[in-house]
């Protein structure tokens, strides 16, 4: 008996010695351990031997049982390590292709100018706020004055949704939104950038969709000196510590008095160029102290209360700094013009 268990111990080894795959492996341990193999035959007749060799052939059953199970759990592991070794070695991948060259995107043009402007801004004290590029025609027009009448609506046409819808031709009505939603009535410095449309023809100067920044302070004892001061900080800001600005008397109905600035030209030095069109001067914004019907119409008592307010096109600043000749270039999206702004970050 004891020799007959040596003899399975044996030949199993062997057996499982030689195979190759999972497949065989389980048939191996099915033909020597399995419920119909030699060993539990063995096992089972057992009881009928006599004490002693009841004994030996339990200790060397046992010893057996060990052995194949140890070398059933071996050869399964060397196994499977093999077949990942296999599988690693045919996934090679080959690293020595060159990749395909990733382009690394830049700021658009406008986003370096409003940040710039964003920056200058909230380093004064002002809040940052946003307003809705679907507007009423009540916030739009009207509140700031201009009422439905009003001749001054025709430069800023735009797209109306409804009649009492449309995008907002200018970024104005977020002084109206703002002054009625500042529920105690108190100072504020704000200004607002954003997208806006007119219903222009579209050429080399002229977008039925641009942006600008609007800016508004409100408070007691606010003067045009004060926003003469403000706006002197922005265009040195922009176009360069020696710059002189200068007010030239305009018209918008939400202002009084109202203003155009001009900058005196960065290119050169206000002697006359084609930039500035031989005048030194280039137009930058338009501005003025708040009309004091605009405040009431918003809550704010006039009599107590001054402020002034601008609005200035960010492409029209982008394309003095840089150079850009044509505004459809800000919107055509060719990565052989915005690959020129923004190179620090490249
Ligand atoms: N909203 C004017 C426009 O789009 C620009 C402007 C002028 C804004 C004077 C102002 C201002 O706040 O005071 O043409």
């Amino acid at each position: 008996m004891v020799e007959k268990l040596e003899k399975i111990k044996s030949e199993a080894l062997k057996a499982i010695n030689d195979c190759l795959n999972e497949v065989d492996l389980n048939n191996i341990k099915s033909k020597y351990m399995g419920k119909k193999s030699e060993f539990t035959e063995i096992m089972a007749g057992m009881a009928k031997l006599l004490q002693e060799e009841k004994k030996n052939v339990g200790i060397k059953s046992n010893e057996v049982r060990t052995a194949i199970s140890e070398a059933l759990d071996e050869r399964l592991k060397s196994i499977k390590a093999e077949s990942l070794n296999k599988k690693l070695e045919q996934d090679k991948i080959d690293i020595s292709l060159p990749s395909k060259k990733v382009r690394m995107g830049t700021r658009h043009p406008l986003t370096i100018v409003r940040e710039e402007i964003e920056d200058l801004f909230i380093s004064m004290g002002y809040d940052v706020v946003d307003g809705p590029e679907i507007e009423t025609d009540n916030y739009a027009f009207e509140m700031l004055n201009l009422p439905k009448s009003h001749p001054a609506r025709d430069a800023q046409d735009s797209f109306y949704i409804t009649e009492e819808m449309l995008l907002r031709p200018h970024t104005s009505p977020v002084q109206i939104r703002s002054m009625l939603a500042n529920e105690e009535k108190k100072p504020f410095k704000l200004i607002c950038p954003g997208k806006t449309y007119r219903r222009d023809d579209d050429d080399a100067t002229h977008s039925h969709q641009f942006s600008q920044i609007e800016g508004l302070v409100v408070g007691e004892n606010i003067s045009l000196s004060d926003l003469k001061g403000t706006l002197e900080v922005f265009a040195r800001k922009m176009f360069g510590r020696s710059r002189e600005i200068r007010f030239r008397s305009s018209f918008f109905p939400f202002t009084e008095p109202s203003y155009e600035v001009d900058v005196s030209c960065f290119n050169c030095d206000s002697k006359g160029c084609n930039i500035c069109k031989g005048t030194g001067w280039i137009e930058i914004l338009g501005c003025g102290m708040v009309h004091p019907n605009v405040l009431e119409n918003c809550g704010f008592d006039h009599t107590k209360y001054q402020g002034f307010a601008f609005g200035v096109g960010i492409e029209r600043v982008a394309s003095l700094k840089y150079g850009v000749n044509n505004i459809r270039d800000y919107f055509t999206n060719d990565y052989r013009f915005l690959s020129n702004f923004d190179r620090k970050e490249m």
